[in-house]
């Protein structure tokens, strides 16, 4: 089954499928400047959790293997400011600083063993990858694990888009879709389009039709009609940074979605990897929301569609535990009391952070 790529590691630079331009455009961007990378994670050339984790990743990489530094101090001083420039760039995707953190340590322990700076430069690359590659095995853990919570057949909702294009694996809420959908489970998905950046018109529309898995697109507003009907099965988003006690964000529209679902005695899950949890905060009243341009609301494709007055643009909300009856991750599904749970699997030790010169 047809699965995006939305980023790579080449010889000539980061390669990424321009998200911006979908779905009328399958064009993409190489960099080699980690700058440059910082503003295609701002400017949304890659968006979601997960890849956005990726990216930044490939960014520190990239801007080590073009350092000109001469000496591993040097290097350590230019290493600071690529990790702070990544970091500035979009708040809320806990995976984001997930990935500086690994690629932080990853520096250290390779400045400690070695002055070379090749193959320093090397290791860094290799990092860089190997964090894409453990994603798909992620996605992949976290879809087996959440197939056996949807229905046999019928309708389940997502929101945003929470596919590979926002992993750089299978995706989180796609990939638990994908998993029962290989397994013969006859799912119908609907898609919320999610203003005001579209991405689920635009990306999650695009990757199911793509991957052959039936699908009806529907306007933001009509995710209560549709949930009160009884056709719905089960609700699955992925999340942008859970904290410890399991309030979730996710894309602006998902906590309305939850209270709706409950209310329609829906199943809401999210899937989401261990990288997107926040221990260090208590709940989601300490997550940091991004606040985008206003623009992104009175205009559609620089259309203006609303008279020049102010405009909010939250770009995520947060949902309480209390309407999430259980989260997917690679190690295993979270439920309630989540203080627990999400810390047991938080603890469970990572062979893949092991790390070799
Ligand atoms: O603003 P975006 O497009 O980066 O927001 C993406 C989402 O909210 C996704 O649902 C979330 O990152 C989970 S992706 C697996």
């Amino acid at each position: 089954m047809y699965v995006a790529q939305p980023i790579e590691w080449t010889d000539r630079g980061v390669v990424m499928l321009d998200q911006r331009r979908l779905p009328a455009e399958e064009s993409y961007c190489t960099y080699t400047d980690y700058h440059e990378v910082a503003k295609a994670i701002r400017e949304m050339v890659i968006r979601g959790a997960p890849a956005i984790g990726v990216a930044a990743a490939m960014g520190a990489a990239l801007g080590v293997q073009y350092s000109s530094a001469k000496s591993v101090e040097a290097l350590r001083g230019e290493f600071a400011e690529i990790c702070e420039t990544l970091a500035k760039t979009r708040p809320t995707a806990v995976d984001l600083f997930w990935a500086l953190e690994r690629m932080k340590r990853r520096f250290g322990h390779l400045t400690e063993k070695t002055s070379d700076l090749a193959k320093i430069k090397l290791g860094m690359a290799e990092e860089a990858q190997r964090i894409h590659l453990e994603k798909r095995a992620t996605d992949e853990a976290i879809g087996r694990f959440g197939a056996e919570f949807m229905p046999r057949e019928g309708q389940v909702m997502t929101q945003c888009n929470a596919g590979a294009l926002a992993t750089a694996g299978i995706g989180s809420a796609l990939g638990v879709i994908r998993v029962a959908f290989e397994q013969g489970r006859k799912l119908h998905v609907l898609v919320p389009e999610t203003r005001p950046y579209l991405q689920g018109a635009r990306l999650t529309a695009w990757e199911l039709h793509k991957g052959g898995i039936p699908l009806t697109l529907i306007t933001d507003n009509m995710v209560g009609h549709f949930l009160k009907s009884g056709k719905v099965g089960a609700v699955v988003t992925g999340a942008d940074r859970i904290a410890a006690n399991g309030d979730t964000a996710n894309k602006i529209g998902t906590y309305q979605i939850a209270v709706l679902a409950k209310e329609n005695k829906v199943p809401f899950y999210i899937a989401a990897p261990i990288s997107t949890f926040d221990l260090s905060l208590p709940d989601g009243e300490h997550i940091p929301i991004e606040e985008r341009s206003a623009a992104e609301v009175t205009h559609l494709k620089g259309l203006r569609i609303a008279p020049d007055v102010p405009a909010a643009n939250p770009a995520f909300d947060v949902t309480p535990a209390r309407y999430i009856v259980a989260i997917f991750t690679e190690r295993g599904v979270a439920r309630a009391p989540y203080k627990e749970s999400l810390r047991a699997l938080a603890e469970v030790p990572q062979q893949h952070v092991a790390s070799r010169v």
